[in-house]
């Protein structure tokens, strides 16, 4: 089992809108995937029509990995299951403060659905916290959006500085250019002058598309509604390279 987060530090950058459709892609390629939405707002839960439990239940998410067992559903596509978010979920960071190697404790609970799962996708908050440490943690790969402007590119940086700073392998952070627009003369710039000077840097660049932005309207992965379209492809695209360095 593998698992895949896609993070940044930096809000509406498109992790969500990855997250869907590298999970859609992934378990139509064979493998049984589960994406776990970490962000209490839920996106990725709306998406696939996946409603929260009820049930308060953020404050056992740590605890054992019974307690994901009883949370997940099924999403409308065969091999691909969905952990809701919670809007108790906003406490993550409150509640691992106080435990002891609060770090690890994503990544043992995860490693309990090892033998249900061949990928796990974590549809990640755009905070630099406890959670995100856990996260870091649990990742064989962490793939971050980076929308080629000034502003994306730092927080980039202060990314990998964060992993420097703390002794986190910076091998796992694998960026890629999310809503790229060609005709904008800093995209062009930003992505010519990263393109050689950043390591692991996927070579496929998602296209700003409003066939992407109009996910919320179909409630499913472009790659399913639209697979034909630049943006389908292109997440296509992705998914190639990304498998290749995860799976193999
Ligand atoms: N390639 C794209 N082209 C156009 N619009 C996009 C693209 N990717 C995402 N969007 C839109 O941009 C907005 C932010 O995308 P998304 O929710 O995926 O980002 P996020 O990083 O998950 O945000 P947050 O930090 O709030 O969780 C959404 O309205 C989404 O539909
Ligand atoms: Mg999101």
């Amino acid at each position: 089992m593998k698992t895949l987060a896609c993070y940044s530090i930096k809000g509406g950058v498109g992790k969500t809108a990855t997250s869907v459709n590298l999970a859609y892609l992934a378990a139509e390629s064979g493998l049984r995937t589960l994406l776990i939405d970490l962000d209490s707002q839920g996106a990725s839960s709306f998406y696939f029509r996946v409603r929260p439990s009820k049930k308060n239940w953020g404050k056992r998410f740590f605890k054992t990995y019974e307690q994901l067992l009883k949370q997940i559903k099924a999403s409308d596509f065969d091999r691909l299951d969905i952990i809701p978010a919670h809007e108790s979920f906003r406490h993550f960071d409150a509640l691992l403060s106080d435990k002891d190697k609060r770090q690890l404790r994503l990544k043992r609970v995860l490693k309990g659905l090892k033998k249900e799962y061949d990928l796990i996708i974590l549809d990640c908050p755009p905070t630099l916290s406890y959670l995100s440490e856990g996260i870091f943690h649990a990742a064989n790969m962490i793939v971050v959006p980076v929308i080629p402007t000034t502003l994306s590119e730092r927080t980039y940086e202060q990314l990998q500085d964060f992993f420097q700073g703390n002794k986190l392998p910076t091998k796992v952070l694998y960026p890629f250019f999310s809503m790229v627009q060609r005709q904008k003369q800093l995209h062009k710039t930003t992505i010519e002058r990263m393109s050689q000077e950043t390591p692991r840097l996927f070579k496929t660049q998602i296209p700003f598309s409003s066939d992407i932005e109009r996910m919320g309207e179909h409630r499913a992965p472009v790659n399913c509604v639209s697979p034909k379209t630049p943006g389908a492809q292109a997440y296509a695209a992705l998914w190639g390279e990304i498998s290749k360095k995860l799976l193999h």
